[in-house]
């Protein structure tokens, strides 16, 4: 699906564009990632686990770019992607096409300024309008600041998965399950 590019004026009053991310973003993306993915320990790869070439990566975009069913914006800055986010179907299958699946992240320099909430009020509008009737994703239990973003939203816990994550040091974090009921 594609979006719009449009201002974003932040909280400091710098200015983003948030717009659709495109298949020519590849380079740019990986790069983000990389980077974004090293700045928390929250979320499922570590850097070296996202390894896609920018072939791959050009690949992975241009079909969200033409699903009809998902929504991937990005936001940019002085031509450096510094947030990206996304909803899609959680599946292909008749039984579960009504469920959207949603993934978010911010560059850690670029926290605190507003950009998920915007990202977050236009994925949900899309996914509404796009017909799914609930959005889920599962948060690590200690990512308190995604926790208090995704309880804004209007999601919910509706259960805990003991010892989702293991870390290098041999601890564990549960996740929660989280879902936000669109009807
Ligand atoms: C979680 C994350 C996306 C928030 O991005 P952000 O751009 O800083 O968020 P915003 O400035 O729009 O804040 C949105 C809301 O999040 C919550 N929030 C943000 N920081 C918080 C904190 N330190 N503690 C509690 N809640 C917090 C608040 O509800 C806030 O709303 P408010 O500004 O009206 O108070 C960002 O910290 C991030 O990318 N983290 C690493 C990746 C990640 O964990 N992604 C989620 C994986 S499940």
């Amino acid at each position: 699906m594609i979006y719009p590019a449009e201002e974003l004026i932040l909280r400091n009053r710098k200015r983003c564009t948030l717009r659709s991310a495109e298949p020519q973003d590849a380079l740019k993306m990986l790069q983000y990632m990389k980077i974004m993915l090293g700045e928390t320990p929250f979320l499922l790869r570590t850097p070296e686990e996202f390894d896609y070439t920018p072939e791959e990566e050009a690949r992975i975009l241009d079909g969200r770019k033409n699903d009809p069913r998902c929504l991937m914006l990005v936001a940019e800055m002085d031509g450096q992607i510094i947030a990206s986010a996304d909803v899609r179907s959680h599946g292909r299958k008749q039984r579960v096409l009504h469920r959207a699946e949603l993934g978010i992240s911010v560059r850690k320099d670029h926290w605190r300024q507003g950009i998920a909430s915007a990202l977050m009020e236009r994925l949900i509008a899309f996914a509404s309008q796009a017909g799914f009737e609930q959005i889920e994703l599962t948060v690590e239990s200690k990512n308190l600041r995604a926790i208090g973003l995704y309880l804004k939203y209007g999601f919910a816990v509706y259960g805990t998965r003991p010892h989702g994550m293991k870390y290098p040091d041999g601890s564990y974090d549960n996740d929660y399950l989280m879902v936000k009921m669109l009807q």
